[in-house]
């Protein structure tokens, strides 16, 4: 459940006033509630529960300092991708042997360097990758922690750029080859430490079945793994769905009951559960976009209106260099203005500044009628939002807030133009 409601005419996250936000720091400002990161981080606790499970966030969803150190100090362990990630989970106080490592092309120096903090485990996506490994692990006269991301091939139903599990995908190793790599890593790596088995069939799913099938599927895998190799976790991956149309109304308990085919953190846990306990095995959850999806809104200021033939326009102060997802996913974020608007609807493109016809946030929605000025908050933008930002057309990053009861804290200054381009430097 999150924190974003409007409170006497003006859209609130938890007790904070949005527009009191907008007009101190400027827009675009990303806008995240700490209740609902610790809320949601604990509701999957209390629903697992009945397992020896762990929750490792994963950290591509949203890197910021802040919000890292938010889910290290709730005790959380971390899902990384790259040396990047490792760097920066440390960086903001979490623990390294809490991190399970996945990525398809991981760098010997980023292989050394997660060696040398002691990572929980490796999540690999290929034999080449487990023999570089295994190299790199003997040369440094260690034992390197692996596992194998098993591809259950499984369809997710969801959008064709986040689904994984499927053999059409670069993820993992098909299933029907599975046993056959775990037995070349015990008979011919000797210093790789066979330690669980992952998998994560995708992104941002709706439904509880495909996780089912996947899991029902790779069950007797880990029970042989279980015997044959001592694997001490099953990593079932991330990929739980978040709210994206309907978002306000789902801040509210009544608006789930009238949803009940939508997944939520306890029909997922219940349909799991009693799948995996039996196994007695440690279980590891990566949960990105269901930590910290709902829990952020971006604040844009509307700029311009502009009535064409076929359209209108608003323009607005964020572009797809802020939120890429409706330009890269047909993303779909709600829009709404701060200050409440009473029945004046219109149907328009919210449309940011960069030259690019790619560049909206919404299409043909239909949305207050809202004017140069107002100040608007695209909502579910805790998750892949800042994290996939970027400076393209020369924009600065934005900034980002974190609210926390009736007190806000700046956790990322706006970058100035200085630091945008601190890096370049002219040929000798
Ligand atoms: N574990 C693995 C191995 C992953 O590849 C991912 C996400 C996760 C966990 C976390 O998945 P989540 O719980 O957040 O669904 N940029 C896209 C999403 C890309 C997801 C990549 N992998 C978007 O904005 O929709």
């Amino acid at each position: 459940m999150h924190s974003f409601a409007y409170k006497n005419g003006s859209l609130h996250c938890e007790n904070v006033n949005l527009a009191d936000i907008a007009s101190a720091t400027g827009t675009p400002v990303f806008v995240y509630s700490k209740k609902t990161i610790a809320d949601d981080l604990a509701e999957f606790r209390a629903a697992f529960a009945p397992l020896d499970a762990h929750v490792a966030f994963a950290v591509k969803a949203c890197s910021s300092k802040a919000i890292l150190n938010l889910m290290a100090q709730q005790g959380a362990g971390f899902d990384i991708v790259s040396g990047g990630e490792l760097w920066r989970v440390i960086n903001a106080g979490g623990d390294p042997t809490l991190c399970t490592y996945a990525g398809v092309a991981k760098t010997e120096p980023e292989i050394r360097y997660a060696l040398e903090q002691n990572i929980y485990c490796f999540n690999c996506e290929s034999e080449n990758e487990l023999r570089e490994i295994n190299r790199i692990a003997g040369e440094m006269g260690v034992k390197a922690p692996v596992s194998v991301r098993v591809n259950p091939h499984v369809d997710a139903h969801t959008h064709k750029y986040i689904t994984t599990g499927t053999n059409e995908n670069k993820f993992g190793v098909d299933i029907t080859r599975i046993e056959e790599v775990y037995a070349t890593i015990a008979a011919e790596m000797p210093h790789l430490h066979i330690k669980g088995l992952q998998m994560h069939i995708g992104s941002q799913l709706t439904e509880v079945q495909p996780f089912v099938d996947a899991a029902v599927k790779v069950l007797p895998i880990v029970k042989k793994f279980m015997k044959l190799y001592g694997i001490e976790f099953w990593s079932i991956g991330g990929g739980i769905g978040i709210v994206y149309d309907g978002c306000l109304e789902s801040g509210k308990p009544e608006w789930w009951a009238a949803h009940p085919e939508l997944i939520t953190i306890r029909s997922y846990a219940e349909a799991l559960i009693p799948i995996l306990k039996p196994l007695g095995i440690k279980i590891l959850l990566e949960p990105g976009r269901r930590l910290v999806g709902n829990a952020a809104a971006m604040l844009t200021t509307c700029i311009y209106e502009k009535k064409g033939e076929a359209k209108t326009f608003k323009m607005i102060d964020a572009g797809m260099n802020d939120i890429i997802r409706p330009a890269l996913y047909e993303g779909y974020h709600e829009i709404w203005p701060v200050q409440e608007h009473c029945g004046d609807e219109i149907v328009a493109d919210i449309v940011g500044p960069i030259c690019e016809s790619g560049d909206f946030q919404a299409q043909n929605r239909r949305i207050a009628d809202v004017q140069p000025g107002e100040v608007l908050a695209e909502m579910s933008a805790g998750a892949y939002g800042f994290s996939m930002s970027s400076t393209y057309n020369s924009r600065p990053l934005a900034a980002e807030v974190l609210v926390d009861g009736d007190k806000w804290s700046i956790i990322r200054r706006r970058q100035t133009l200085e630091q945008m381009v601190q890096d370049e430097c002219l040929p000798e």
